[in-house]
């Protein structure tokens, strides 16, 4: 049993980027805080056995579609942070609100909601990004159901993930459908170890003015493609992963709902958030050059 002081939190997405970057973060603090209860569908799955050797992580089963069998698992939980799977939207809302209500149900005090940045009316603007518009409607259900509770919640609003550059056929994806927005276009990004590190703080932190109902855009870098595509190249020696650019027009189109209106309102609107602010307020936050050298799969060890 856990010393009575260790609070319990639920951390969904667990064997996921940003939920088990929370919880790298949250292990490498010297005096434990809190006891983890890391969901997944699959305990057996290589990433949920390696997390259930950690102290102070309790691996539970469990999935969206039935959030009060999940917290039934977890005697009086005092925080919950929510990751959601946008592969349909329409579901992607229904679950977040239900795991809302489930975590406020048993009790829990403190949410910690990743979502996305929507520009520089963040707080207003749902966008027309059917999964952005999915998170900012769960945004509005946290607050609308946790001050019936008087539960607290911190948003988390990051930008793209670097982790979206892989050495496959979706990173290469990823970047045609960019270039197709062209050279000069800008996407701004964050590592998604950075975003865990602050989602650690925000459940740390939970009562300090800066995290108690508050929201946290986050973003390290504010590139165009032709700069990323240099420092890529110089950082590592290699071509920027990318394919034909018919297949880049081809996903665009094929995923219009996911992708297309995305990059579209990437030349329309795109991130709001002040990189340079951001960073004064935390300094680790990584630029790509940095996360190339340190994170990601091109680093030299
Ligand atoms: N990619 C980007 O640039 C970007 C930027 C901003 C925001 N986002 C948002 O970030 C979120 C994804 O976060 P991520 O990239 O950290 O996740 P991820 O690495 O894709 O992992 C997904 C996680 O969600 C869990 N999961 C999925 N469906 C589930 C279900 N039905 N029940 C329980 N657990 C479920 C998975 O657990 P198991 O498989 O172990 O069950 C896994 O841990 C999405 O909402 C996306 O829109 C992405």
């Amino acid at each position: 049993m856990p010393p009575p002081s260790l609070r319990r939190i639920l951390v969904s997405g667990a064997t996921g980027k940003q939920g088990g970057a929370l919880i790298a973060s949250l292990l490498s603090h010297s005096t434990p805080t809190f006891e983890i209860y890391a969901l997944t569908r699959n305990p057996k799955s290589r990433s949920a056995q390696a997390l259930s050797s950690k102290p102070n992580v309790k691996v539970i089963q469990g999935d969206f579609s039935n959030p009060s069998a999940i917290f039934a698992q977890i005697p009086k939980p005092w925080g919950f942070f929510s990751v959601t799977n946008p592969i349909n939207v329409a579901r992607e809302e229904a679950q977040g609100k239900a795991m809302t209500a489930a975590a406020l149900a048993a009790g829990v005090q403190h949410i910690v909601f990743t979502a996305t940045d929507r520009g520089i009316n963040s707080d207003e603007d749902a966008t027309v990004i059917p999964h952005f518009a999915s998170k900012f409607r769960i945004e509005r259900d946290i607050i609308a159901k946790s001050r019936e509770t008087g539960a607290t919640y911190t948003f988390l609003r990051p930008v793209a993930f670097y982790e979206n550059l892989t050495d496959d056929f979706l990173g290469k994806g990823f970047v045609s459908v960019w270039r197709i927005n062209g050279d000069e276009s800008r996407i701004k990004f964050v590592s998604t170890k950075d975003i865990g590190k602050v989602a650690a703080e925000a459940f740390l932190k939970a009562g300090e003015e800066r995290y108690k109902n508050k929201a946290v855009a986050l973003a390290g870098d504010d590139v165009s493609l032709k700069e990323f595509q240099q420092i890529f190249e110089e950082e590592t020696g290699k071509k920027l992963p990318e394919t034909f650019g018919v297949v880049g027009k081809g996903l665009r189109w094929a995923l219009h709902e996911q992708l297309g209106i995305m990059f579209t309102w990437f030349t329309t609107d795109g991130f709001g958030v002040d990189v340079r602010e951001n960073k004064k307020q935390y300094p680790f936050l990584k630029d790509f050059r940095e996360w190339l050298r340190t994170e990601s799969a091109w680093r030299k060890e």
